[in-house]
């Protein structure tokens, strides 16, 4: 498929997306001139509303893993799928919006709009979609138990809480995939437990995929399902040291 039309965004409830991978490939220039390997994954798949955790050690890859598959970085070669939808393969403009439609992110630095309030942030992401609405963007904030706080701005709110807006913005386009980045990183150990118990509940009643990666082990094990990433990359990096 070569575009992401606006038919398959009407669709799109119907439509079962499992994230395939194949071949991907992404290296960087090294100051020697020389390039690092940084992702080298043969095979990776993930059903439609399975959850895993991958875990490995920084510098590995990972967040570049998760930007090759959001289309935020272009890959070397390789194929990435969604469905049937062949995210590595479609323009610029095409893979935005799918982006847009398709996936969620939740990232460990939050990335909030400091100038917006809880709620803005929330309805800020859902304005390339048609159905954007206050009410869809109050409930979001609801279901992560800011109501009281949706017009607070970012610095009035803790940093728990702001991981919490981060995970409503995330969801505000009913995504079918979320990634999550350390998304606990910045967190203290009972906010970081409380927000991936609360990404994994939202996922699983919104039939979304979750992805997460993390170096922490504690966050880990609260997956059923859990890999490590040297078992997926074979990439042999710079300066990797598994
Ligand atoms: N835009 C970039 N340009 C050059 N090197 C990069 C870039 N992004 C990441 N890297 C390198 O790729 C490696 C993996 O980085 P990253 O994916 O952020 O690892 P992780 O998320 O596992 O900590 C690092 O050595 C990093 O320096
Ligand atoms: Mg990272």
């Amino acid at each position: 498929m070569s575009a992401f039309s606006q038919n398959e965004e009407d669709r799109s409830e119907n439509i079962k997306y499992p994230l395939v991978i194949e071949d991907l490939r992404k290296s960087y220039p090294i100051e020697s001139g020389e390039v690092q390997n940084v992702v080298e994954v043969e095979s990776f798949e993930l059903n439609q509303g399975s959850q895993l955790a991958i875990q490995g050690a920084s510098g590995t890859g990972k967040s570049t893993f998760l930007n090759l598959i959001a289309g935020i970085v272009k890959p070397d070669i390789g194929v990435i799928r969604m469905g049937e939808i062949e995210l590595s393969n479609l323009s610029e403009h095409a893979r935005d919006r799918a982006r847009a439609q398709l996936i969620g992110y939740v990232f460990q630095n939050f990335h909030l709009l400091q100038g917006c309030t809880a709620l803005e942030n929330v309805m800020v992401s859902m304005a390339i979609n048609q159905n954007a609405t206050r009410d869809r963007a109050r409930e979001l904030i609801s279901n992560v138990g800011l109501s009281k706080k949706e017009n607070f701005l970012p610095s009035q709110l803790s940093i728990g809480q702001q991981q919490r807006v981060g995970i409503a913005r995330a969801l505000a386009n009913t995504p079918k995939l979320m990634l999550a980045d350390e998304p606990t990183g910045n967190l203290d150990s009972e906010n970081a437990k409380r927000s991936i118990d609360l990404l994994s509940s939202l996922c699983s009643s919104n039939h979304c995929t979750l992805l997460v990666v993390s170096h922490d082990e504690k966050i880990i094990n609260r997956f059923e399902k859990s890999m490590h990433w040297q078992d997926i990359n074979r990439a042999k990096g710079f300066d990797f040291e598994y």
